[in-house]
């Protein structure tokens, strides 16, 4: 199959296999994922088709994953632990997954591992629990983190006396302090055991050199990992053989960010590490032996994965990277670009509009990801006037980056002190925050021009908005005056 650069198309029609397709649209994927066409209801009583774009939380599922998902059901059951027929076909399903997500990020069979966890985070905190480090180590990473890749190290730091040193982003536009990290690679350079960082903002989308810094953690020895919970949805990864200087050493990801929802993420990192001592968590599976006075731990990946798998979100993610790979991350990557810019382009239209993160029109550096505020309005409100009224999902916060949001928004470490005691005394944090509109394979540019056009409206008249919409004041949430939709009506667990 062999599409063009920059164009691609997952539309197969019904039952037809994916991979088969011939059809080449010019990005309008929207088929091609689940329930994005759905018309919704809007305050005004009236309907509109759903503009997804909070895609940087999470994604909706792929059509195909749905469809390899529930034709795997009827195979579903325990993986590794039956000789029934259908605990053959599971065991023999993950196995193949596990070699599909090896490939998808270029990971070297012979030497990485590939380990299914829970989401991105739990990756993180296991490399964070199974790295050998010492009191003497020193970890370096940035403040451009989610908290995912913040506060495990916070904790290591406090439980084991490692040194956790974090480079400094610059707050005009959210880029990495690239000469604060490379001093700080040199100053620390005999105890430095871990750099590690994301491969691509949250918040700005902005996406760091990950290949010189790779050449400088490696240049004094130490590992390097990379939190991909953004990257891996929009760009194509290399991790690169053991002795590439500009590898990758440990990488983690999520399912329900890559089109592939069902509670799963993804480690991946050199087996040895696994190898030694014991396993985060311990139980059934991750076992050869056990006696009553010892126990003899599987190989790697087994022995980090104690407990039942789930079969049906590895089978998920699998078939979400086996998809991906079909249609070439390059040319999701060249799609997306595109839609970056352009929407880039667009926002500079609309009057106190601050966008957060690198500007202007190039979306080479940049993940299709857009914070912003709009001048002397709530973040939540615009949030909440977009969904409510327009039918276009963003979120509005800090998006779990506190530190670099907060950074960026200038907020004075008096007003963060303060907000502390607040939170102390019961009160929930409501500090700073903005709105997000975050892209995915299947928008088009149609959404972003309804995007600009209700951020046009709401910024000519705020006031019209602001006088139907209440306050929490507990959260800062907003909400329509009025009755909301009976979220029941569209999906009720009960029959
Ligand atoms: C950059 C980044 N890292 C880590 C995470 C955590 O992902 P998860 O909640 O799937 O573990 C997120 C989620 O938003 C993220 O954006």
């Amino acid at each position: 199959m062999n599409y063009p650069a920059g164009r691609f198309s997952f539309y197969r029609g019904v039952n037809t296999n994916m991979k088969d397709s011939t059809s080449c649209s010019d990005g309008d994927n929207r088929q091609s994922v689940v329930g994005e066409n759905l018309q919704l209801p809007l305050v005004n009583g009236g309907k509109k088709n759903y503009v997804n774009l909070d895609n940087a939380a999470t994604t909706p599922p792929l059509q195909a994953v749905n469809e390899k998902v529930s034709e795997f059901l009827k195979y579903y059951s325990s993986v590794g632990r039956g000789t029934g027929f259908k605990s053959r076909v599971s065991t023999t399903a993950v196995d193949e997954a596990r070699d599909i997500l090896a490939d998808f990020v270029g990971s070297d069979r012979g030497y990485h591992t590939v380990i299914f966890t829970k989401h991105a985070t739990e990756g993180i905190n296991k490399v964070s629990k199974r790295i050998p480090f010492s009191e003497d180590d020193v970890i370096i990473s940035t403040w451009l983190e989610h908290h995912a890749n913040i506060l495990p190290w916070r904790r290591l730091e406090k439980d084991s006396g490692v040194k956790v040193i974090h480079a400094v982003t610059n707050p005009e536009d959210g880029t990495l302090d690239v000469d604060d990290l490379y001093e700080k690679i040199d100053r620390y350079r005999d105890n430095l055991k871990l750099m590690t960082i994301t491969g691509g903002s949250n918040v700005t989308g902005y996406l760091p050199p990950l290949k010189e810094i790779s050449r400088a953690v490696h240049r004094v020895g130490a590992y390097f990992m990379v939190d991909a919970a953004q990257l891996a949805p929009h760009k194509p990864i290399d991790m690169g053989s053991p002795g590439s200087p500009d590898r990758i050493d440990f990488l983690a990801f999520s399912g329900h960010k890559m089109y592939a929802p069902y509670g799963v993420g993804v480690l991946i990192g050199p087996e040895h590490v696994f190898e030694d001592g014991e396993p985060e968590q311990q139980g059934g599976g991750a076992v050869d032996l056990v006696s009553q006075d010892f126990t003899l731990w599987r190989p790697p990946p087994a022995k980090e994965e104690t407990g039942t798998p789930n079969a049906v979100g590895i089978v998920a993610i699998a078939s979400a990277a086996d998809n991906l790979t079909a249609v070439d991350m390059g040319n999701v990557e060249d799609a997306e670009e595109k839609l970056t810019t352009y929407t880039l382009e667009r926002l500079t239209e609309i009057d106190g509009l601050t966008l957060f993160g690198p500007g202007g029109p190039s979306a080479e550096d940049r993940l299709g990801i857009f914070t912003f505020n709009l001048k002397g309005m709530s973040h939540h409100l615009v949030s909440a006037i977009l969904s409510y009224d327009y039918g276009i999902a963003t979120r509005s916060g800090c998006f779990c980056a506190h530190p670099y949001l907060l950074d960026m928004m200038r907020v004075p470490s008096d007003r963060i002190n303060e907000v502390k005691k607040q939170v102390y005394s019961g009160v929930k944090a409501n500090i700073a925050g903005a709105v997000r509109a975050s892209l995915g394979l299947y928008n088009t540019r149609e959404d972003v021009d309804k995007l600009v056009q209700a951020l046009h409206e709401i910024g000519a008249d705020p006031d019209k908005f602001s006088a139907r919409y209440r306050k929490d004041e507990r959260t800062g949430e907003y909400f329509p005056d009025g009755d909301l939709p009976d979220y029941r009506k569209y999906f009720s667990v009960r029959e």
